[in-house]
């Protein structure tokens, strides 16, 4: 898990939380002196988690930064944590998601506008809790409150891992050819109710 030198109590009142573009915890109420400490630490744990994400995924930089998170209104991060009251906290997972334009290849070959597709941009549970249903866990989270099934989503260059995960927890294997570096899957165009 990623540790953090601060207590995690104030920012985590349940284990997971959604961030948006303001470095804040959504629903959660804070004092106006709390405010700049509270986006200090959101700030500082997106960075590390960001960081941890593009090192497992090989990629020279990382997706998600506190930056890109307060430049993108349409993006929310998701984050577990495990909290234990009063101790120090520790982040174990981070899944960050928005609405893209996207131009996509549709099952006969034709290109579609898609101008609000859900997206998975940036997915990462920490090694030392990964296969234990963590990222499942943190999924089915972000589909409910999104009110997304997993078959609407276009995913951003998956990994292996995150091709099994989708197989393994959504029976979703098949994908549609694209262009982009983007995956939708066959069912895609009728969950987002686009007539192909
Ligand atoms: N090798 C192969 N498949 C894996 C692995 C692995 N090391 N880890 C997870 N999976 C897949 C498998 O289907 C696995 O089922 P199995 O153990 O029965 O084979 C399933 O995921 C496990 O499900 P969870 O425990 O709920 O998932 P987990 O907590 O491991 O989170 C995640 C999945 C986020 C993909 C995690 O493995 C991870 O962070 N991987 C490294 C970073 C990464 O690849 N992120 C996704 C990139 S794509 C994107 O960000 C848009």
């Amino acid at each position: 898990m990623a540790d953090f030198q601060f207590s995690l109590d104030q920012l985590f009142r349940q284990p997971v939380i959604k961030i948006t573009n303001d470095l804040l915890p959504m629903g959660t109420v804070l004092g106006r002196n709390q405010h700049c400490k509270v986006i200090a630490q959101v700030s500082e744990i997106l960075n590390v988690m960001g960081v941890l994400s593009a090192h497992a995924q090989d990629l020279r930089s990382p997706v998600t930064t506190a930056g890109r998170v307060r430049e993108a209104p349409n993006q929310y991060v998701y984050l577990l944590a495990n909290v234990r009251r009063g101790r120090r906290g520790q982040v174990c997972g981070m899944l960050k998601v928005g609405l893209k334009q996207l131009f996509l290849f549709d099952v006969n070959g034709a290109m579609r506008n898609v101008s609000q597709a859900p997206s998975i941009l940036d997915f990462y549970v920490h090694e030392s809790c990964q296969r234990t249903g963590q990222g499942k866990r943190l999924f089915e989270y972000m589909l409910a409150d999104m009110g997304w099934s997993a078959v609407q989503c276009a995913i951003d260059r998956p990994s292996g891992k995150m091709a099994g995960f989708m197989n393994k927890h959504y029976q979703l294997e098949r994908s549609v050819p694209q262009s982009n570096h983007f995956v939708i899957y066959q069912g895609f165009f009728e969950a987002n109710h686009i007539l192909v």
